[in-house]
Order: structure tokens, then C-alpha cells, then sequence
């Protein structure tokens, strides 16, 4: 039975009210957005490392300077991110903390290796292209300040799928190596990206208080199944095959029928045991000790001019 409270509220969520930083708000209401928000935002900074490998050796100068673009919106991305989960009562640093203790997680898809140009494409056309169908609907997420962080978010990520299929349409009218390169990194970003939507349903157990909450519009599944009817066709265009034996068009339901993601390999790799997660971590450590000079310098500054203020 609820509180008068939480019924009030859940009144205001089902007529569709944002909810406001300074509103009242269950308590479970608050911590999984404060996992949801700051996960998404170390999600942004950590998928700045595998693209980031590429920017020195980005083919042309036009590839480096759209992949220079993209990996700093990232960042943007992640500082929108970070702001919203604030107005929840978590501090940047705790955030920080909670990563690089390995507390928090952040998408699993970014613990793949980038082994070729081709995967640089992949991502934007696979990992951003699943990352719009995902952050779409969070722009009519109940709570205010993450829902209109996606708005923004939103618009600067269709340029990231664009550039990134745009290159594998040029690559695949390469040379027969190129093509091949493309196709490897079809078979290699597939099924990582289906992934990305989280495990099946029946298996989410944060799903159905988050969806009652309207923080999540659709299930895994239901944001899986479009993935992989929008993505498909697109794959055909570029001459590639799916790397999914049991892939077929399903008439009657309307979209495809596909095979099952390996769930043991998702739940080792967000438990920390996938191929660069290790690598991550440890880059992302490095960057924050590297940094604590510049941090300390700001902090003495910032209370040296707030001393003359008060003065
Ligand atoms: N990677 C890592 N962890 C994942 C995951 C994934 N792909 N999918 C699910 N999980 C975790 C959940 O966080 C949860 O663990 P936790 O309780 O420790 O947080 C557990 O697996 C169970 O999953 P649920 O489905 O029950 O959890 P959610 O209801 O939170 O759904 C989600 C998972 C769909 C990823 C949801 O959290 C979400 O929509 N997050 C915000 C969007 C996001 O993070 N998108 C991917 C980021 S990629 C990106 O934005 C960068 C791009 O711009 C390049």
C-alpha cells in the first residue's frame, strides 16, 4: 500500500509531470537515477578510449578531424551527465570514485578492442546507432534534469552514426581487404552492440520499477528488436552479412527473428572480466592522478579568491 505520498507522486509521473531536482521523491526514485545517470556518464568518458586510439591514425585528415569532433562531444556528453546526476545529491568525486573502484559500471561495450579503422566506423553505425534507439525515449524520462540532458545529447549523436556508417559505405567500395575489414568488424561489434540494451527482460531487475517510475519507456527487448530491424537493412546495403545464423524476417511479427546474445559473456564482461576492462580502468585512473595537480590548483585558487572576497 503506498504513502499519501508516494501516491501523490506516482500521480504526477503517470499524468507525465517532470520531476524536479527540488521535488519530493522516493528514495528509490532518487538511487536508481543516481546509478542510471552517473553509469550513463561514465559510459560517455570510457567510450572516449577506444575511439580515442584512432585519432592519431585516422586515414585522412577529414576522418581525424570528424573523429576528433565526436570523441570531444563525448566528453560534452559526459559532463551534461555528471550535472544531472548532481542535482541528486552525489558529488562529482564520489562518482568518480565509485568507477574507478569498480562500485559503478558503465557500458559493456567499450570493453571491446578497436583493431582496425573499420571499428572506428562500427561503433559510430552499430554502438552510437544503438546508443540513439536506447537515449531517444530518456528524453521523456520523468525526471527533469536527465530528460532534457538527452534532448541535447540527442542531437549530436545522429551525426556520430552518420560519419560512422558513411565511412564503412566508402570502405566497402574499396578494395576487396577493405570490404573484408569491414565485414570483421561487423562479426566482432554485432553482438556486443545487441548487448548494449541490457539483459533480456526476464532477467532485468530493474525494468519494471523503472518503467512504473517512466525513467525507462521500453523494455530491453522491445529497444533490441528495433536495433536489429533498423540495423539489418543497413547491413544489406553495405553488402555485409549479419554474423547470426538464426536471423530471419518473421512476416507475421513484423520484424525479425534473431538468435539469443551470449549472456555468459555479457554478465562476465560487466562484472569486470571482458577484454579491456582492465585497460579502461587503468587509463581512466591514470588520467584522474595525472590530473590531481590541475584539480589542487583550481581548489587553491578558487578558495584564495573566495579569502579576498570575504576580506
Ligand atoms: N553495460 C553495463 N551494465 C549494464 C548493461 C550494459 N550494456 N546493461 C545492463 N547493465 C546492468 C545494469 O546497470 C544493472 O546493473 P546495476 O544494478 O549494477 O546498475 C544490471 O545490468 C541489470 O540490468 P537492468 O536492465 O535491470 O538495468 P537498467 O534498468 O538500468 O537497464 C540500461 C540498463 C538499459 C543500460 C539502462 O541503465 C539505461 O538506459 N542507461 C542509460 C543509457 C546508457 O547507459 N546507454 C549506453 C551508454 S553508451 C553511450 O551513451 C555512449 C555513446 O554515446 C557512444
Amino acid at each position: 500500500e503506498m504513502e499519501p505520498h508516494e501516491r501523490a507522486f506516482q500521480e504526477r509521473v503517470d499524468a507525465g509531470q517532470k520531476i524536479e531536482p527540488k521535488e519530493w521523491m522516493p528514495e528509490g526514485y532518487r538511487k536508481t537515477l543516481v546509478r542510471q545517470i552517473s553509469q550513463h556518464a561514465h559510459s560517455e568518458i570510457v567510450g572516449q578510449l577506444p575511439e580515442g586510439n584512432w585519432i592519431s591514425r585516422a586515414p585522412t585528415l577529414e576522418r581525424k578531424a570528424i573523429l576528433l569532433a565526436k570523441v570531444q562531444d563525448e566528453a560534452g556528453h559526459g559532463l551534461y551527465l555528471y550535472c544531472a546526476a548532481e542535482t541528486l545529491g552525489i558529488s562529482r568525486d564520489q562518482m568518480y570514485e565509485q568507477l574507478h573502484s569498480g562500485k559503478a559500471k558503465y557500458s559493456s561495450i567499450f570493453n571491446y578492442p578497436t583493431l582496425t579503422w573499420a571499428d572506428i566506423g562500427a561503433i559510430g553505425w552499430l554502438v552510437d546507432g544503438a546508443a540513439i534507439m536506447n537515449q531517444v525515449p530518456l528524453q521523456r524520462c520523468s525526471y527533469g534534469p536527465y530528460a532534457r540532458a538527452m534532448v541535447r545529447i540527442c542531437k549530436e549523436e545522429s551525426f556520430h552514426q552518420r560519419q560512422g556508417f558513411d565511412a564503412l559505405a566508402r570502405m566497402v567500395k574499396g578494395t576487396p581487404a577493405q570490404k573484408a575489414m569491414v565485414q570483421d568488424a561487423l562479426n566482432r561489434w554485432w553482438w556486443p552492440s545487441l548487448m548494449m540494451f541490457g539483459p533480456s527482460d526476464d532477467a532485468s531487475v530493474h525494468s519494471a520499477q523503472s518503467m512504473a517510475w517512466k525513467i525507462k519507456q521500453n523494455s530491453n527487448d522491445e529497444l533490441r528488436q528495433k536495433f536489429v530491424d533498423q540495423t539489418v537493412p543497413q547491413a544489406k546495403y553495405l553488402g555485409l552479412t549479419v554474423p547470426d545464423p538464426d536471423l530471419k524476417w518473421n512476416e507475421e511479427k513484423g520484424g525479425h527473428d534473431f538468435g539469443e546474445p551470449d549472456w555468459e559473456e555479457f554478465f562476465n564482461v560487466i562484472a569486470g572480466n571482458g577484454p579491456c576492462n582492465a585497460e579502461r580502468l587503468d587509463a581512466r585512473k591514470k588520467a584522474w592522478s595525472d590530473g590531481a595537480w590541475f584539480r589542487d590548483g583550481l581548489t587553491a585558487h578558487a578558495e584564495k579568491a573566495a579569502d579576498r572576497r570575504a576580506a
